[in-house]
């Protein structure tokens, strides 16, 4: 339980400013990322699947954009609600599994930087830190998912953009969001440093970089990358 005493982390960025509680994931690397490559444009519907403190929500809802978002974490949907309220925006924010809280909906653009860490057999947790990390044996588990259902839930001519590591695939990526009938295309890449977990995960993360982008020995960076699908007209 969180002491009265136990002070109040925020961060800031591009003028607005967040609250972090404790059980939900700070802002990393990836999530700056993940902002910088999501043009929201003002009046478009907007949907982001795993809105953890609501960073992306609130800087699009700040750019006009009507943001809903989901995350399985009760205290992630109170906090995107309170930092939109802190930056003078509102977010319809709602609890649940992936596409579950908007059935029947649709959306102009559809976000995710998802949990997406290769997660070995019988470690996979229910605690916040593993819903922000945990992405099924191959990494793909949150991701397929958001794909599969991107077309029945976006408005014609409506995005995808999600994040991934290089080492899910690059090539698999494009592939996976042409298959279900979106256009596929790269549209942002950026190296980072190698994520701390995935030390921890690298012989699992191995077996599953299927494309070779993992290099021999201790690798030090890691290649992030933004993918968008668009729906035909
Ligand atoms: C990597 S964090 C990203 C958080 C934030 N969007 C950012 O970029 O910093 C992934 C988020 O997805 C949420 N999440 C995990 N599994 C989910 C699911 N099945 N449906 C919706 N959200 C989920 C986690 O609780 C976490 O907040």
């Amino acid at each position: 339980m969180e002491s009265s005493d136990a002070g109040t982390l925020l961060f800031a960025w591009r003028g607005c400013l967040f609250r972090v509680p404790d059980q939900v994931q700070a802002p990393k690397a990836g999530s700056l990322f993940f902002c910088q490559h999501l043009d929201a444009r003002p009046g478009e519907a907007l949907l982001e699947i795993g809105g953890g403190l609501g960073l992306a929500a609130v800087l699009a809802a700040k750019n006009g954009a009507r943001v809903t978002a989901t995350d399985v974490l009760p205290e992630a949907v109170e906090v995107m609600r309170v930092n939109a309220a802190l930056n003078g925006v509102t977010v319809d924010a709602r609890l649940g599994d992936c596409y579950a809280p908007v059935d029947g909906e649709r959306f102009d653009l559809i976000c995710t930087n998802p949990p997406q860490m290769p997660t070995p057999p019988g470690r996979a947790r229910r605690d916040a830190a593993a819903l922000a990390d945990n992405g099924g044996a191959d990494g793909w588990e949150l991701l397929d998912r958001v794909i599969a259902g991107a077309p029945r839930h976006l408005h014609p001519g409506g995005r995808l953009i999600f994040t991934i590591f290089a080492f899910l695939g690059p090539k698999a990526a494009v592939a996976k969001v042409e298959a279900v009938g979106l256009a596929p295309a790269i549209i942002g890449s950026e190296i980072q440093s190698f994520p701390r977990i995935g030390y921890e995960r690298l012989e699992q993360i191995r077996v599953h970089d299927l494309e070779a982008t993992i290099p021999s020995g201790i690798p030090e960076t890691v290649e992030r990358l933004v993918i968008q699908g668009t729906a035909p007209r």
